[in-house]
C-alpha cells in the first residue's frame, strides 16, 4: 500500500477529501503526513483529528532552500512515504526534495494549463484572472511538478464553463467542486498503474490495456 504525504497552506479542502478516499476505499493508500508551512493552516486541524501525523516546517525557519528541502525529506523519510500531493501549498518545493521523489509529486492548479499559470497565479488571483478574461471555459489541472511553476507533466485535466458565473467567487465555487472530483482520480491512476513521461505527457500504462 503507497504511503502519501500531503502538503498543504489553508483550507485543506481537497486534503480532506483525498482522505476520505482513503477512507471509504477508493483510494487504496496510507495517509503518511501532512506537512503544513505555517501554524495557521486549517488542514492541520484535520489531520490531528484523524491521527494523520503533522509536520509545521515553515522554510523562513531554515537557512536557506536546500536546508528546508533538507528537513522535507527527513520528515517525509521518518514517515515511509512514497508518493507527495501539494493539495494547495503555496511555497516552492526545494530542488532536493523534487530530486528524491522524481515525478513523484502531484500539484492540483485551478485552471486549464498553461492558461492562467505561473508565478503569482494561485488561490483568487488565477479565478480574478479568469472572469476579467471573459474566458466562458476553464477548469483543473492536476500535474507532476518539476523546478518551474505549474509547468510539469500533466496528468488530469477537467474542463468547467462558468459561462454564468457573476463574479471570480462563482468561479472558484465551481472549480473547486471539479478539484475535488479529479484529484482523487488522478492520485488513483498514478498508484495504481505504471506510468512514464513523454515530453510534457504522462502516459499510463494502465494494466488491462485499455487504452481509453
Ligand atoms: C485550490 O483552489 C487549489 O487549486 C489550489 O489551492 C486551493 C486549495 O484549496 N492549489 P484547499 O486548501 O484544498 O481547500
Amino acid at each position: 500500500m503507497k504511503r502519501i504525504a500531503v502538503f498543504a497552506s489553508g483550507t485543506g479542502s481537497n486534503f480532506r477529501t483525498i482522505v476520505q478516499h482513503i477512507q471509504n476505499g477508493h483510494l487504496r493508500a496510507e495517509p503518511a503526513l501532512l506537512v503544513v508551512d505555517n501554524s495557521k493552516a486549517k488542514a492541520a486541524d484535520f489531520a490531528r483529528a484523524h491521527h494523520i501525523p503533522v509536520s509545521l516546517l515553515p522554510p523562513r525557519d531554515f537557512a536557506d532552500e536546500n536546508a528546508f528541502g533538507r528537513a522535507v525529506i527527513e520528515a517525509l523519510e521518518a514517515r515511509q512515504t512514497d508518493f507527495i500531493v501539494l493539495a494547495g501549498y503555496l511555497k516552492k518545493i526545494p530542488d532536493n526534495v523534487i530530486g528524491a521523489y522524481p515525478n513523484r509529486i502531484l500539484n492540483i492548479h485551478p485552471a486549464l494549463l498553461p492558461a492562467f499559470g505561473g508565478k503569482g497565479m494561485y488561490g483568487r488571483h488565477v479565478h480574478e484572472a479568469v472572469f476579467r478574461s471573459g474566458a466562458q471555459i476553464t477548469g483543473v489541472t492536476v500535474h507532476l511538478i518539476n523546478n518551474e511553476y505549474d509547468a510539469g507533466p500533466i496528468v488530469l485535466q477537467a474542463a468547467v464553463n462558468v459561462r454564468d458565473c457573476q463574479n471570480p467567487a462563482e468561479i472558484a465555487e465551481k472549480v473547486l467542486k471539479e478539484e475535488h472530483r479529479i484529484f482523487p482520480e488522478a492520485i488513483k491512476l498514478l498508484l495504481e498503474n505504471p506510468y512514464r513521461i513523454e515530453g510534457n505527457r504522462v502516459i499510463v500504462e494502465r494494466e488491462n490495456n485499455d487504452q481509453n
